[in-house]
């Protein structure tokens, strides 16, 4: 059974059972307060009788009581035992089935009793009482009211259950689908958080071996001329930087699977300018020519920083000395297109995977997380990244966020 059935039916059958005992002991409360009531009247007409005295068994037939409304109002069947159990008299349609009980009773062996009995085909509530005279009297009251009474009630609380397990069976599906949902979604987050740590040991596995090695030359060889041993700590010096910006890169892609951060209201464009000046300081060899509208997203501002940072260092990194990026931001549509090699067409799908390099990319320093990243931090804000081979050459990444507000120019004061 899946674990969503599974779900379902516990719940189902807790609230089931629980709505099934609740109707049962109303059920039960409420009949013995209806049978209280017979029993009652049954015990005052019993009392009475008690106090009619007996004078022997011709006197009988006068004892037979008269009851009024005080007691209940007249008990419909009445039925005189003698002390030997004979039947003198009785009122009614027919005298009442005797017992067992009834004739010790009569033989003043056994206290007064109530029980249950039919009498051509009717449903009687009896109290059979000693006389005091030896002899005993049973009086019968009809349940036929408090039986239609009863049915009504179970066939009320029937349905009423019936309905309460069916919202029960809801109820429980409805959770059990949340439920799962939520598992799933953990499910998926921590499989995404194993194979990134899978894929991070074994691309931090090379730099490192690289960097060990050198360092172990380094330390092993202490007569290496100075030119080589300048080269080999310039490695180490490059390998470390690679390794830290890798380091950098992965803390930012294992931050992106955390719970959603604090989302504001972010000036894009001014978010992507900030972005093209530090470009600028960092990648002298490129120009930037920047066309941004005035909009506004909802969205993580440090986030939404690296992504755009992330773009803009590939486009300076793949471009040749001295040609342009072109940075345009319409609407919530930012689109950072360069001059450079592009990706070969059949690659152009993969370059959003985590660690993929393009064929032409490789002998260029880099981790492969970069663009990883930008897709993470679309998705993120419900957005979306795609790249495409732009005329003429070069490569044009589109980063579209959702809900762009165009920001008003507010006028320059006039005089
Ligand atoms: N502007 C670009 N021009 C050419 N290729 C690019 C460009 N941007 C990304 N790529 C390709 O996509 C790959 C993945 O990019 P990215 O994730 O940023 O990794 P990295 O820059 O560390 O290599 C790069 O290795 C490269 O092959
Ligand atoms: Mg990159």
């Amino acid at each position: 059974m899946t674990l969503r059935r599974r779900l379902m039916l516990v719940t189902t059958l807790i609230v089931g059972t629980v709505v099934v005992a609740a109707a049962g002991a109303c059920y039960l409360v409420i009949r013995g307060e209806l049978r209280g009531q017979v029993d009652l009247a049954l015990t005052s007409q019993g009392v009475l009788l008690d106090r009619s005295g007996g004078r022997g068994p011709g006197g009988m037939r006068d004892r037979v009581p008269e009851l009024g409304a005080r007691q209940g109002g007249p008990a419909p069947y009445v039925t005189v035992l003698s002390a030997g159990g004979r039947v003198f008299v009785y009122r009614g349609d027919a005298a009442l089935p005797t017992s067992e009980r009834d004739l010790r009773v009569a033989a003043g062996n056994a206290p007064a009793g109530m029980s249950d009995r039919r009498v051509a085909g009717l449903h009687l509530r009896t109290l059979a009482a000693p006389l005091p005279g030896g002899g005993a009297v049973i009086i019968g009251r009809s349940l036929a009211d408090v039986d239609r009474t009863l049915e009504r009630l179970r066939l009320v609380l029937a349905v009423l259950c019936l309905a309460g397990i069916a919202l029960a069976a809801l109820l429980g599906r409805r959770t059990a689908d949340r439920f799962v949902a939520v598992l799933d979604r953990l499910e998926r987050s921590q499989a995404a958080q194993r194979q990134l740590v899978a894929d991070a040991s074994h691309e931090l596995r090379t730099p490192v071996t690289a960097l060990r090695t050198n360092t172990e030359i380094l330390l092993d060889e202490p007569d290496l001329p100075p030119a080589q041993r300048r080269a080999l700590l310039a490695d180490v010096v490059d390998q470390t930087e690679e390794l830290s910006a890798l380091v950098a890169d992965l803390i930012e892609l294992a931050r992106g699977d955390q719970p959603a951060d604090a989302v504001e209201d972010v000036r894009l464009d001014e978010l992507v300018a900030e972005a093209v000046e530090r470009a600028r300081r960092h990648a002298t060899h490129v120009f930037f020519a920047v066309e941004l509208d005035r909009v506004a997203v909802d969205g993580v501002p440090e986030r939404l920083g690296r992504a755009v940072n992330n773009l803009l260092d590939n486009a300076a990194k793949y471009s040749p000395p001295g040609a342009t990026v072109e940075v345009r931001l319409r609407g919530g549509e930012l689109t950072v297109r360069d001059h450079g090699p592009g990706v070969p067409p059949e690659e152009l799908a993969q370059i959003f995977d985590r660690f993929f390099r393009a064929t032409n990319a490789r002998d260029r320093p880099g981790s492969g997380l970069g663009l990883a990243i930008v897709k993470q931090v679309a998705d993120r804000h419900g957005g979306s990244v795609r790249a495409a081979t732009a005329e003429g050459g070069g490569l044009a990444v589109t980063l579209s966020l959702p809900g762009a507000r165009a920001v008003e120019q507010i006028p320059a004061p006039a005089g």
